[in-house]
């Protein structure tokens, strides 16, 4: 047997096996040709933070793993956020990035975000040029088409709303034709664990998978307070001195008083809008990279403060 029809015969084999499991319906492998092969993704051209035209399918997705979402760069909060989620992903995932696996993030708003303000952008989040994560932007009419293929348009609202885009994102195989659908929100280790092993490994032993899997998804038992923050702010933000994408956090909660921190943590945004002197200073300092506004109730905001505090006290 040749190795070409080997590659073929696992195929077919892997294709019925999943079918078999599957009830018939093929979601986990597809063979070329079938529904999720080159003839479903449009070929559509994008063009890349460094003014790179590039096709969707020949040059992005063929024979990769892949995380694709979409954003636009002036999005207030969520985009921000999911930005600094998936870098998580992304640095758990550095040796990798490049290689076997490529992000994508494609604007849905081309008019403002061309390549240039897309760079701008990637910076302030520190993610370089080739470093497997692409910014990418394109005619309207083909990314509205990729985002229905992809299975991330919502209707509707859609239309004259930009800040209710769907955030999730697809991760994906595009050799296997198993695609995913998650929130950035997810546990970067487990995510980081689907695109490193499950989606490259497709044939790999499912038992050490799934073990995998569960060791990936293990959290202890944490307070509320540093739940939270390993949520929604450890994507930008250490408890040491390290700079990460904002500040560290180290001693804050006596450098700042109290009712300054709990305000700013309940509205960022307005607090720049007022050009606050602090927040001032530290906007300019971060690349302009502004703290969203989480959306957190008072008590988070009370959990995740008496959190730092106590991590100050017993570190
Ligand atoms: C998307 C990234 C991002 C996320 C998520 C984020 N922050 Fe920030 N944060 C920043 C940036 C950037 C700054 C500094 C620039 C500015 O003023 O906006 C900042 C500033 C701060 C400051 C002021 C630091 C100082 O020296 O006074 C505190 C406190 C803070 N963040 C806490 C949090 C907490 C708590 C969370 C989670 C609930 C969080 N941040 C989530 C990016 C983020």
């Amino acid at each position: 047997m040749t190795t070409h029809s080997a590659l073929g015969y696992l195929k077919r084999l892997v294709f019925i096996v999943a079918m078999l499991t599957l009830g018939g319906s093929p979601v986990w492998a597809a063979p070329k040709g079938a529904p999720w092969g080159e003839k479903y993704f449009p070929n559509v051209e994008l063009v890349n933070q460094d003014g790179k035209t590039v096709r969707f399918y020949d040059d992005m997705i063929k024979d990769k793993v892949v995380a694709i979402n979409f954003i636009y760069t002036h999005c207030g909060d969520t985009c921000p956020t999911e930005t600094a989620s998936l870098r998580q992903v992304y640095k758990l995932l550095a040796d990798r990035m490049g290689k076997d696996i490529f992000f994508y993030s494609i604007s849905i708003d081309p008019e403002h975000d061309t390549p240039k303000v897309l760079k701008e952008y990637a910076e302030r989040f520190k993610i370089g040029s080739g470093s497997g994560w692409s910014f990418l932007t394109g005619p309207k009419a083909d990314t509205t088409l990729l985002r229905k293929k992809l299975g991330l348009f919502r209707d509707g609202i859609e239309a004259n709303k930009l800040g209710e885009h769907n955030t999730s994102f697809l991760v994906g195989n595009e050799s296997t034709g198993q695609w995913i659908k998650r929130s950035p929100f997810d546990e970067p280790k487990v995510l980081a664990w689907l695109l490193g092993r499950s989606l490259s490994h497709a044939k790999a032993d499912q038992k050490a998978e799934l073990a995998g899997y569960a060791q990936a998804q293990k959290i202890p038992r944490i307070s509320k307070g540093e739940d939270l923050f390993r949520s929604r702010c450890d994507s930008c933000h250490s408890l040491g001195a390290a700079d990460g994408l904002g500040p560290g956090l180290q001693g804050v909660t006596q450098r700042r008083d109290r009712a300054w921190l709990a305000r700013w943590l309940k509205m960022p945004d307005r607090m720049l809008e007022e050009k606050d002197p602090v927040a001032t200073e530290l906007f300019n300092r971060y690349r302009k990279l502004s703290m969203p506004n989480l959306r957190l109730t008072d008590a988070e905001i009370e959990a995740l403060i008496n959190y730092m505090e106590a991590y100050v006290q017993t570190n």
